[in-house]
């Protein structure tokens, strides 16, 4: 470890799917003592000596002035990032990715704490167009414009708030001195992934929850307008290694922005289908297919969605400042998720289908 490396780490919210996975290798691979802070934390399985373990919500303002007293780095993974809630439950949305975070950042601020806070690839908006409004294909850090939709669709409400932070987060690092540093990421996927709804969540997961739910039900794959929208999947170790070599590295993510993803792994919603239904067959004994189903938005999210029509990162920064590429393609991430979902849910489901 460098002298740089922090000693006590915060990472709030470690009890999601980032988190469950960010948390072993902070341990594995700093010297670092971690306060891993989450209301659930069912998901983290690991125990060592350095790990201290804390339930507790970023609401907790007590709790915040202790660990920003205690940590030297702060993680911020908290969020509600399910889309289907952007236009369901458009204020506690609002709440979770700002307002309950505002004095989060001030107290960092205030501290001299490092802040790693999560945004999301969400704040580009519906596709990525340059200054002038031309489309580009990949979306860049420092160059694309952020475009939204308009007011009553309410799917932007998340991406409005994680913007507004990220633009707070930059404003108190510019006038006030906050070392930060700003993560995008673009679709991460890995086992302990969301939940499977009516099992261990209500309402509807993210895409490939969604798709596992159906497969083990032997119901069709849903296909929101036909599934054309594009998107590109990072492998959660990919991923990981990113984030832990931006932990060690202050200096240079220092005040920066990065877009995390995989590039390489770009495929329609209708694609990713295929893609799964096929590792499913091959991994699943007795599997067999219900196909597809096309529906319309409105019918799947309620009125007021509306949607990225593909996403695609530009990940030189992060390249060039971290030494790292994301090498697992999605053919390969696809095997540990269906052997995570179908060994957490197949028999859970079978059980409540007699
Ligand atoms: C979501 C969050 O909003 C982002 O903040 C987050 O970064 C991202 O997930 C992520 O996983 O990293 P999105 O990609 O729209 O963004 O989330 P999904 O719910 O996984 O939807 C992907 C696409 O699949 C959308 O076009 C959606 O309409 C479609 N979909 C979803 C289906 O066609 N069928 C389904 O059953 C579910």
């Amino acid at each position: 470890m460098t002298a740089k490396t922090p000693f006590r780490i915060c990472v709030l919210g470690a009890g999601g799917f980032i988190g469950s996975h960010l948390v072993p290798a902070l341990l594995r691979e700093t010297n670092a003592d971690i306060e891993a802070v989450d209301i659930d934390l069912h998901k983290l399985e690991c125990h060592d000596l350095r790990l201290h373990k804390v339930k507790g919500t970023v609401r907790d303002l007590d709790l915040m002035g202790a660990v920003t007293d205690r940590c030297d780095l702060v993680i911020s993974l908290t969020a509600l990032c399910n889309p289907s809630l952007y236009n369901t439950r458009p204020l506690d949305v609002i709440d979770a990715s700002y307002t309950d975070l505002v004095p989060l950042c001030h107290r960092c601020c205030d501290r001299g704490r490092r802040l790693i806070h999560f945004s999301t690839c969400e704040v580009y908006g519906r596709m990525a167009i340059d200054s002038s409004g031309e489309r580009t294909e990949t979306m860049m850090e420092g160059q694309t414009s952020l475009m939204l939709g308009p007011m009553d669709r309410e799917r932007w409400t998340y991406a409005c708030a994680k913007q507004l932070l990220e633009r707070r987060i930059w404003a108190l690092g510019k006038h006030h001195g906050l070392q930060f540093t700003i993560i995008r990421p673009f679709n991460v996927i890995g086992p302990r992934m969301d939940f499977v709804s009516g099992v261990d969540g209500e309402g509807l997961p993210r895409v490939l929850a969604c798709f596992m739910g159906a497969l083990m039900v032997g119901e069709p794959l849903r296909l929101v307008e036909g599934g054309s929208h594009r998107r590109t999947f990072v492998g959660i170790d990919d991923f990981i290694q990113a984030i832990v070599k931006v932990v060690k590295r202050p200096d240079a993510c220092a005040q920066k922005i990065l877009n995390i993803g995989n590039p390489e792994n770009e495929v329609s919603i209708a694609e990713l289908a295929e893609l799964i239904s096929a590792a499913y067959v091959r991994q699943v004994t007795g599997a067999t297919l219900a196909g597809t189903q096309e529906v319309t938005a409105a019918e799947f999210y309620g009125e007021g969605y509306d949607d990225s029509v593909a996403r695609i990162p530009d990940i030189s920064r992060a390249m060039e400042l971290l030494d790292w590429r994301p090498k697992t393609s999605l053919i390969d991430a696809l095997p540990p998720i269906i052997d995570d979902y179908v060994s957490r849910y197949a028999s859970v489901l079978a059980q409540s289908r007699r």
